[in-house]
């Protein structure tokens, strides 16, 4: 195939670590660099191309290390700077490359630059954070924070307001301010000396803030407004993405995936791609949903019905155009098992097809640590037991619109962030083998039955079928295919399959994956050689096949001429 402006991270393999959970090697119950080092074979064997590790940076940890209180160096329960570029370079040697995230939307109050900015309200540090006068002793206006509560904190003893769209502790930046952006180039380039591959990036569409001087219509029980559109992706961003590219970025050849939420199709060039702010995004059409939402009442194939659109309309609007990282788990989100699959049905079959669904499109395909081992939600007993901030805001809400406590935590359970942040299972040993000391987040108590190393030792374990499919992604015979061929929907009317071609002007392959419990029979009358299969055997007859409850196959047609 013959592919103009070919990059490296066209064809990475991706893995995301959230450290505090990872591995814990000097026992305080955090993850740490070390343990990172200690599994790199492992990442190696999966087949893994590059990590991106959630930040590391030294944080006062109010959420967890997106609040950064300094840049430049690596948080103590993590490691050391030594320590991380120790990783980076034992990485690269197994052929993996690192990825950091870049958090610098917000910093966390901790950070010099803040408490400068608190001591002297006129000096040039305040520039660097959004400080507005109060209103009649009232925030500058009713703006609510993505974690809830008013997005303005008092400045005690003042009339001031510094602006926070998430946690109290993680003020935003002013990127008005050019003395600041500055600063920021300044980190990026810091990091990329030590050998980094480039950066997951933050929280990056809401840099831009177009300030309302008055109170909007409120829209909920609390008085106050979220008002997207002036702070996420607001009018004149580019301004600022563009200089981010362009002084800080563009230096070397490096891989950045933003964080995007949605964006508009008809710009998906200027955001990302060659030419592009980013090279790449993590957008979000397809997260918010859960099949233990009333709507979908853990019926499959509604929900599969209902999202394969929308996989399928960015599938097919992303040919020969842009590089989507492609994901169904991450630290934010619920697990993806129990997001899609109803609890009762969660097993090997569902859990290899629902991998394959999302792998073998066109992007960058991203799995978020212990996805490869089938890990799935924990559900608590009370609202105490979680300790993210968001997640008790989003309880106090539900109280706040009339949900019983009960009502409360049973919805907290299933939409939940930390769901995705209980320790690694790496064995059967006390606390999955995470730790030897107490761990910072409860275990969840099935890691007698699902972890790495009884994974790794069966070679018809979920982890051992992640391995094939990357296997297969790497393959020099199909890797081209994969990387750059069209992705074309297919069997659109198959009710609970997503099924696509990927094809090039001499190759196809086809995969058909079932979504649902219940077997469904296709038309399929080419000749085909089977690549990939979580079932022993596939069942076709008189040109129909039939797919198995949660079977997932990848074909390559033969009918093609494709010079073989
Ligand atoms: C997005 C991150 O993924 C999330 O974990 C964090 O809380 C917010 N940005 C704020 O940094």
């Amino acid at each position: 195939m013959d592919v103009k402006n070919k990059k490296w991270w066209h064809e990475a393999i991706g893995y995301q670590i959230y450290p505090k959970s990872f591995q814990d090697t000097n026992n305080d119950g955090i993850g740490d660099i070390p343990g990172m080092i200690e599994h790199l074979d492992d990442l190696k064997d999966l087949g893994i191309t590059v990590i991106w590790i959630s930040p590391i940076n030294l944080s006062p940890m109010v959420d967890h290390g997106y609040d950064i209180s300094d840049y430049l160096q690596i948080d103590p329960s993590f490691g050391t700077n030594e320590e991380f570029e120790l990783l980076i370079q034992e990485a690269e040697k197994r052929g993996i490359k690192v990825l950091m995230d870049l958090v610098i939307n917000h910093t966390s109050t901790q950070h010099e630059w803040f408490k400068r900015a608190m001591e002297d309200l006129d000096g040039e540090y305040a520039k660097y954070y959004v400080i507005q006068e109060g209103r009649d002793d009232q925030p500058p206006n009713n703006w609510r924070s993505m974690f809830g509560g008013s997005a303005w904190e008092k400045i005690a003893g003042t009339n001031k307001y510094y602006l926070h769209l998430f946690t109290v502790e993680q003020p935003d930046l002013n990127w008005e301010n050019p003395a600041l952006r500055q600063e920021l180039y300044k980190i990026v380039e810091f990091w990329l000396e030590k050998g980094l591959a480039g950066f997951r990036v933050d929280a990056i569409s809401h840099i831009k803030k177009i300030y309302d001087e008055e109170n909007l219509p409120s829209d909920g029980p609390d008085g106050l407004v979220t008002v997207w559109e002036n702070y996420r992706d607001a009018k004149g961003i580019g301004e600022f993405l563009g200089e981010l590219r362009d002084m800080a970025f563009s230096k070397q050849d490096i891989l950045t995936i933003a964080e995007m939420d949605v964006v508009d199709p008809e710009r998906w060039e200027e955001y990302f791609g060659d030419n592009g702010y980013f090279s790449s995004i993590f957008d979000f059409y397809h997260t918010a949903y859960t099949i233990q939402d009333k709507t979908f009442d853990n019926d499959s194939e509604k929900f599969v019905e209902f999202l394969k659109p929308l996989v399928y309309k960015k599938q097919e609007l992303a040919n020969d155009r842009v590089f989507f990282t492609n994901f169904v788990e991450n630290h934010d989100l619920p697990r993806a098992l129990n997001r899609f699959i109803p609890k009762e049905e969660i097993g090997y079959h569902s859990a290899s097809v629902l991998g394959m669904f999302y792998f073998f499109m066109r992007g960058i395909p991203v799995i978020y640590q212990g996805q490869e081992i089938g890990m799935v939600d924990y559900p608590k007993d009370t609202i105490d037991e979680y300790i993210d901030l968001a997640t008790h805001n989003n309880y106090q809400d539900y109280l706040l619109k009339g949900l019983t406590e009960k009502e409360a935590l049973t919805q907290i359970n299933i939409e939940n962030r930390e769901n995705s942040r209980t320790p690694m299972q790496w064995n059967d040993q006390p606390n999955a083998g995470f730790t030897e000391g107490t761990p910072w987040f409860a275990v969840n108590p099935n890691y007698p039955e699902i972890n790495y190393q009884q994974q790794k030792d069966d070679p018809k374990s979920l982890l051992n079928f992640y391995k094939k499919m990357i296997q297969l992604r790497k393959n020099p015979e199909y890797k081209d295919l994969f990387v750059y061929g069209k992705s074309i929907p297919d069997f659109v009317e198959a009710a609970g399959v997503i099924a696509y071609q990927r094809k090039s002007a001499d190759q196809m392959i086809s995969a058909l994956c079932n979504l649902t419990n219940q077997a469904v029979v296709v038309e399929y009358d080419a000749e085909f050689e089977i690549l990939l299969n979580n079932y022993t055997e596939l069942k076709q007859a008189a040109g129909l096949m039939t797919l198995q409850p949660y079977q997932g196959v990848i074909l390559e047609e033969k009918s093609l001429d494709n010079g073989k």
